[in-house]
């Protein structure tokens, strides 16, 4: 099948694409490098012995949209991951991420619906805001985000779904992934956060091999059983997985409707001082960390119900909290040795 992942050097887009040309796919990655570099696509050759079509365009632009589906006809699925997605840069720069984030969505449905071509959109479990109870089901009421990038995943939805009602021969499945963390087991591709990570294990794994003096537990007064919050924490490889289950889903036309939402996550919350536990127990690694203050805007507790992903894609999550940190330290490791050898 002929598949087009925006967003294909991305974090999770390039391990989509490794999978897909694994499965003997046609892949044409779509990334315009304001996250990511020409290296990725050097390494997922390498990794796949295959080589994706790569188109370097820039998707918030209505033309280069055009041009990519006037080079590439019949196309059989597309895959969207390409958007802005730091949370505190969102709330700096708001009209960037709404330009981003909704224009390259709005020009990528006009052309896929025109063609019927099956979409998987990659939202957020932050669309869920504080959730009333866990683990959150895909029923639960979707409340108020805190920043303009989680708002970008609630309008997408909101636009997908009107697509949907309207046009009813094309056929959507959005994803809403819950913490996505690790690496691909060849430890070539992985998380390349810009700058001081934001997140939780880019965070850790920093700490953990000197690049960064302490990590900073954002508050141990939580009502949680330690007092840290509670994630679920989900391989990068289970997570691809559920990418190619979504396609084969949409392909084989099991929709019962033709917008259809699931939660991935593992089922399964930690705290934030037990995945610090499992990483030092997995990998012998001791970090440094100190207890401050909450960070502003953090949920309490967030982790899926996904049942309806394991009963509709026929997917579960298969990697436990500490391969995903194995993989997680593995990366850093070879990553941080590559940085230090080009720098040389
Ligand atoms: P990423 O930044 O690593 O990958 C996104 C890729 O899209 C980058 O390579 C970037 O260069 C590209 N891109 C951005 N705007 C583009 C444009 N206008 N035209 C072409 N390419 C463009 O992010 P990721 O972590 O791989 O996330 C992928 C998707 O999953 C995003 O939509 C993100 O919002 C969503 N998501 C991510 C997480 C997470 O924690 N990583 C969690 C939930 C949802
Ligand atoms: C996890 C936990 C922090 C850093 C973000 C986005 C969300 C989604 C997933 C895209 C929290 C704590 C963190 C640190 C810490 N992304 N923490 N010290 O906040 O659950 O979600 O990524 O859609 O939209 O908001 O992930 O990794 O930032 O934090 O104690 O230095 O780790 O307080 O409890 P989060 P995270």
């Amino acid at each position: 099948m002929k598949v087009v992942v925006t967003g294909g050097l991305g974090y999770i887009g390039s391990h989509v694409a490794i999978l897909l040309l694994e499965l003997g796919h046609d892949v044409i990655i779509v990334d315009n490098f304001s996250n990511s570099s020409p290296a990725v696509l050097k390494r997922i050759e390498s990794i796949t012995k295959k080589n994706p079509t790569f188109e370097a365009l820039d998707l918030k632009k209505q033309i280069d949209v055009k041009t990519l589906f006037s080079i590439h006809k019949h196309i059989d699925g597309i895959i969207h991951f390409a958007a802005l997605k730091a949370v505190g840069e969102s709330v700096e720069q708001p009209l960037r991420y709404y330009e981003n984030n909704l224009h390259s969505l709005i020009y990528l449905l006009e052309e896929v619906v025109l063609q019927s071509i099956p979409l998987i959109f990659s939202s957020s479990c932050t669309v869920y805001g504080e959730p009333d109870a866990v683990p959150i089901a895909e029923s639960a009421p979707l409340k108020a985000t805190i920043s303009p990038y989680g708002a970008t995943k609630q309008m997408a939805e909101t636009i997908i779904q009107d697509v949907c009602v309207a046009n009813p021969t094309f056929n959507a499945v959005l994803l809403r992934y819950f913490n996505p963390i690790g690496a691909h087991p060849s430890a070539q591709i992985g998380e390349i956060p810009q700058g001081v990570p934001a997140n939780l294990v880019p965070y850790l794994t920093q700490t953990a091999i000197g690049k960064r003096e302490q990590l900073k537990v954002f508050g141990a007064d939580y009502p949680t059983p330690d007092g840290s919050c509670i994630r679920d924490y989900i391989h990068v490889m289970d997570l691809a997985q559920a990418h190619i289950n979504s396609l084969e889903f949409l392909w084989n036309k099991k929709q019962e409707t033709n917008c259809e939402v699931f939660n991935i996550g593992t089922g399964k919350g930690y705290s934030v001082l037990e995945l610090i536990k499992t990483f030092q127990e997995a990998t012998g690694q001791q970090v440094n960390y100190s207890l401050t203050e909450r960070r502003p805007g953090d949920i309490m507790q967030a982790y899926a119900n996904p049942q309806k992903a394991e009963a509709i894609l026929g997917w579960k999550a298969q990697y436990s909290l500490a391969e995903a940190l194995s993989s997680a330290w593995e990366w850093e490791k070879r990553w941080q040795q590559e940085q230090s050898s080009n720098n040389e």
